[in-house]
């Protein structure tokens, strides 16, 4: 299969700005759209073979119009929160933006489709809205698009420069006098470097051997949720105490969370957090990745006086 031009969903973000720096090094054309021009085109307008593109994704008609001339579509749009607590804001974010991609994709002939899941997502178990939703998404793509190659990418947490992970954490750390109350700190999670994500992604746009398939990955090790937050502390030199909360501590601050303004921690985020986020078999080995340490790379965009403070995911 022939791909030259790709529309990117989501490529302004964390994951995609870099997957889109990338793949305009590789050569393709990129059409990458976007809910606002103006806001989101400082990392991407400056491109060699990208456009950036305002579009309404949820409109078919927009959508249709976007990837006329496409061979591939890259989808990494996701939510980690909705403004309401009933799951439409999840659903039509990542259920119906897929029925519309796929009608879009079927309207101009798109036979690659590149899914931005995530680990444990799961249509019919899936423990939150979330983790339902990238299910259903997966379940769509995987089932109901005779004759479309997809791939689906169901990372754990994403560690790079601009991550919503250590960062967020790190600024929460912060402004904590002394106490950290943490909730759902035995979960555990094998947080998985941006450019070994991205590195992978690339592998798979022209493989066929990784159409129809679902891939697990994770970075070389598991850390619980507790010892992630303490090794952030330790990193931006920050003396706390984290307060473990029991499951119970745990749900009530999901629940007073899911009141206040950007919704630090949600019932969502909760419910998520019931299951750990790590792989039985990392897939990034298919492509001969070796996962890169957090060790390596956290502190060089966390430490702000750190000597490597030009680090850059690229
Ligand atoms: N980061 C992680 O640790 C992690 C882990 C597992 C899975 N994932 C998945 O990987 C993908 C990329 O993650 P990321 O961290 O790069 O996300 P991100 O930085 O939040 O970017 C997501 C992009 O989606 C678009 N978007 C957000 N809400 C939207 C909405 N309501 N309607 C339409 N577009 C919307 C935004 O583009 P515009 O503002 O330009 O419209 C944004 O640039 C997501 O699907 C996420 O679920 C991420």
């Amino acid at each position: 299969m022939l791909i030259k031009k790709i529309a990117i969903l989501g490529g302004t973000g964390f994951v995609g700005s870099l997957l889109c720096n990338r793949l305009s090094k590789e050569g393709f054309y990129l059409k990458i759209l976007t809910r606002n021009r103006e806001y989101n085109r400082e990392d991407i307008i400056l491109l060699p073979n990208a456009e950036l593109i305002e579009a309404d994704v949820n409109n078919l008609n927009n959508l249709n119009e976007c990837l006329r001339d496409c061979d591939a579509v890259i989808n990494l749009i996701g939510i980690l929160n909705e403004k309401s607590n009933n799951g439409d804001g999840f659903k039509l974010v990542h259920v119906e933006l897929i029925k519309n991609l796929i009608k879009a994709c079927k309207k101009n002939n798109i036979r690659r489709f590149i899914q931005m899941s995530a680990l444990n997502a799961d249509a019919k178990n899936g423990m939150s809205f979330y983790l339902k939703t990238k299910g259903q998404a997966e379940k769509l793509l995987h089932t109901n698009t005779i004759g479309m190659k997809v791939t689906s990418f169901r990372p754990s947490v994403i560690f790079g420069k601009k991550d919503s992970f250590f960062n967020r954490f790190s600024n929460l750390l912060k402004i904590t006098p002394l106490f950290f109350p943490l909730a759902c700190h035995k979960t555990k999670f094998a947080p998985v470097y941006v450019l070994d994500v991205i590195e992978m992604m690339i592998n798979t746009i022209g493989d066929p051997a990784s159409y129809d398939k679902k891939f697990n990955i994770c970075g070389p090790k598991i850390y619980s949720l507790k010892e992630l937050v303490a090794y952030t502390a330790k990193t931006i030199d920050k003396k706390c105490i984290i307060i473990p909360l029991n499951n119970i501590l745990s749900f009530i601050q999901a629940k007073i969370f899911d009141f206040l303004p950007g919704k630090p921690f949600s019932t969502d985020n909760y419910l998520s957090a019931q299951i750990d986020s790590i792989c039985k078999q990392n897939d990034l080995k298919i492509y001969d990745i070796k996962p890169t340490p957090l060790e390596d790379i956290v502190p060089s965009y966390l430490v702000k006086d750190n000597y490597d403070s030009f680090y850059s995911d690229l």
